[in-house]
């Protein structure tokens, strides 16, 4: 089977496209066909070797946490999934491949009626969403949440939990994408390329969870939060002496915060509101394919979420 990967950190340019042979599943895991693999923005982060603390890399890599994939063998302890089944899939590492095994603790059946394409790429926003929301930001009815990055991929699914549970969400993107978290179910909006509306926001949240990208502006979220609040990075922390009395956090999950309970709040959430996923672009599973998505993900100038299609559906 196709796989793709790299045995040195590097820029995009260290990906190559290798044959081996299809993975041999035990009794507790399915082999899936995959339809997408999705591209995380941390994918790029340990393909630079940030991560590395300098060591070299052992092994050939093989990028892809999350799939949408076709169920094409079954082990023998499964009896929750058939083949042919349509599941989302957690391998850990590994999806950016024709073929990826997975164990059935780390599938989920797609939701109903959600495109192929948003399905793809929602469990990993949704289930950290959900837990930076409820675990770490111990969000309350009523309460008003500001969310940094709230266009995203992480952001946006933010926002449609945050109404759901009945607080009052400000939402923090680029003015392009304005219309898009107000149309998400945001009361309010902040352009954060313009210090005059952050400003305005400044001492308001009693939750703020910075989901933006690769951003470096922990010390101005901190501002939103008001005393006794909640800061939650997804990103870095800030460093800077604080003169105020606020838990900031950086979220970490624990073996307590499994995908399963997560995905469950989401599905039942999906259908009650259908939830929108950020929308996509779609890249080949093919070297040059490859490539290019991690190029334009480290462009930062694509407000969609990035997949790699296996042609072989
Ligand atoms: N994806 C995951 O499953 C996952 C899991 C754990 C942690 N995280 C982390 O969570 C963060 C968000 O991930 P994501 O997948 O949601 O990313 P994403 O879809 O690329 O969204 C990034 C968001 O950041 C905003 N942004 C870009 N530059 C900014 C700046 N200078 N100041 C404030 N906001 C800025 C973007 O706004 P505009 O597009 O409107 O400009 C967009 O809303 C990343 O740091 C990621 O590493 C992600």
């Amino acid at each position: 089977m196709k796989v793709l990967g790299y045995s040195t950190y590097g820029k995009p340019s260290v990906f190559t496209e290798k044959n081996i042979e299809t993975p041999v599943i035990n009794a507790n895991e399915v082999l899936l066909r995959t339809k997408y693999s999705s591209i995380h923005p941390v994918d790029t982060i340990i393909r630079n070797g940030d991560f590395s603390g300098g060591a070299p890399l052992q092994q050939f890599l093989i990028p892809g946490s999350e799939v949408l994939g076709e169920i094409v063998e079954v082990g023998s302890a499964i009896t929750d999934f058939a083949l042919g089944d349509v599941v989302i899939g957690k391998p850990g590492r590994g999806g950016y491949a024709e073929y990826v095994k997975v164990d059935q603790s780390k599938i989920f059946k797609k939701p109903a009626n959600m495109p192929d394409e948003a399905a793809a790429g929602f469990s990993a926003v949704g289930t950290t969403a959900y837990y930076s929301l409820f675990d770490f930001g111990q969000i309350k009815t009523g309460e008003t949440i500001t969310i940094l990055g709230a266009s995203g991929g992480v952001g946006s699914i933010a926002i449609q939990i945050a109404r759901n549970e009945g607080l009052y969400v400000i939402a923090v993107a680029s003015e392009k994408n304005k219309d898009y978290v107000l149309h998400l179910g945001a009361d309010e909006f902040a352009d954060y390329n313009d210090p005059s509306q952050l400003a305005g926001l400044a001492n308001r949240a009693d939750v703020v969870i910075d989901a933006s990208l690769f951003a470096s502006s922990a010390e101005a979220g901190v501002a939103l939060v008001k005393d006794g609040g909640h800061y939650i990075t997804l990103t870095s922390s800030p460093a800077a002496p604080l003169d105020k009395s606020i838990h900031i956090i950086d979220m970490r999950r624990n073996a307590e915060m499994t995908d399963k309970k997560a995905m469950d709040y989401l599905i039942d959430l999906h259908e009650k509101q259908p939830i929108e996923v950020k929308p996509t672009t779609v890249y080949p599973l093919s070297l040059q394919g490859v490539v290019d998505a991690h190029t334009t993900l480290e462009a930062g100038t694509l407000s969609k979420k990035i997949l790699l299609k296996n042609e072989m559906n």
